[in-house]
């Protein structure tokens, strides 16, 4: 069994953080969302893991990658999910595989789908009860199996989501081959595997255990920040100073914290500065950051961003690497704003 992990996409609805770096390298719970998809697959015991990327995102992913065995398959253009699977087929072979979406993060590993990937069985499809199905991939199914599966469609024949791992033995490359651009102008995974129903081919669904979250939104990237700092236990690594510190609290090496309250579940990554300030619940610090006389909870501050002499407390908000958040002193009393395109800010 091997792995094929997908990274090669735009990212486009998490503009402007995705303007420079792909979202799978973003940080929740001070890891990119990346390293949560390799150690799932290590964890079920896929060690041939491969990562499509493209062009754009190569640089990023090989360093967010860097401490892993993985291979790298170049997608040139994001043409679709089942195009990704196609130029991956040769790292692929004549193996099974299981194939992961880098932006999806399961609670509870893969483990499962691998368990219903028995003899007979053509693919195993992850599936999860969503309030909004419209968004994703739909299954219908009958008893275990899928009889039908469709890409976003406007009216859902029923609430199961298809969630971002399948598992795939190589009888799905020849059905691929012979696909056609969807409406949006992919090659979709999701009329790969209808085309496999098609042909008679046993497609299983398997629910998802615990949650699962598709970071596709801000929001959503918050909420899996909050999700898994919610699992991880306390580590003390750093320096800490006069400060309180309550619940479960990661301060890796080299951070400092100083004259500071924090209130876990919370992580201050290596090399952070914490000084005079206030760090409340489900915070996640990136290396480097400086949070300084300010106060954040709820948010994601990434690589090196600094907020400092805020008198405001920022609540549900995203630095992306090296964003500066700071106070104007002196007159005018005014904001001043240098935003990237598509930045978002509200102002009390
Ligand atoms: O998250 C689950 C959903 O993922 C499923 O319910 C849908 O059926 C499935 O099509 C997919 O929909 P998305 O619209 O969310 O897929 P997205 O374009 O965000 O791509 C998912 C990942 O795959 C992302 O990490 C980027 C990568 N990707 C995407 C494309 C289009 C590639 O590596 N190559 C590509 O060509």
């Amino acid at each position: 069994m091997k792995g094929l992990i997908l990274a090669a996409g735009r990212g486009t609805r998490l503009r402007p953080l995705t303007h420079t770096r792909p979202k799978p390298v973003i940080r929740v719970a001070g890891r990119p969302i990346l390293h949560y998809a390799v150690d799932n697959l290590l964890e079920a015991g896929i060690e041939e893991i491969g990562v499509v990327v493209s062009p754009e995102t190569e640089k990023d992913i090989r360093e967010a990658l860097s401490g892993y065995r993985v291979r790298y398959v170049l997608q040139e253009e994001p043409q679709g999910l089942a195009h990704a699977v196609a130029v991956a087929q040769e790292f692929l072979g004549e193996s099974p595989f299981v194939l992961y979406l880098g932006d999806n993060l399961f609670q509870k590993g893969i483990r499962r789908f691998l368990q219903a990937f028995q003899e007979g069985v053509s693919a195993v499809i992850a599936l999860v009860r969503v309030e909004n199905p419209r968004q994703f991939g739909v299954a219908v199914l009958e008893g275990e199996r899928i009889v039908r599966l469709l890409e976003k469609p406007k009216e859902p024949p029923s609430d199961l989501a298809v969630a971002g791992v399948y598992v795939f033995t190589p009888e799905v490359f020849p059905v691929i081959q012979n696909l056609k651009p969807s409406a949006r102008g992919e090659y979709e995974i999701t009329d790969a595997i209808q085309g496999l129903i098609d042909q008679g081919k046993r497609v299983v669904g398997v629910e998802v255990e615990g949650w699962w979250k598709d970071t596709g939104r801000p929001a959503d990237l918050l909420d899996a920040n909050r999700l898994l700092l919610e699992e991880l236990p306390s580590r003390l690594e750093g320096e800490v100073e006069a400060s309180q510190l309550t619940g479960r609290v990661v301060v890796e090496r080299g951070a400092r914290v100083v004259g500071s309250t924090v209130i876990g579940p919370a992580f201050i990554g290596k090399g952070a500065v914490v000084e005079g300030a206030y760090i409340g619940p489900f915070t996640s610090l990136g290396p480097g950051v400086r949070v300084v006389r300010s106060e954040v909870e709820y948010s994601i501050l990434e690589d090196h961003a600094v907020l400092e002499d805020v008198a405001l407390r920022l609540q549900e908000s995203i630095l992306g690497v090296g964003a500066e958040v700071k106070s104007r002193n002196g007159l005018p009393r005014a904001h001043r704003l240098i935003l990237g395109d598509l930045s978002q800010v509200e102002l009390a």
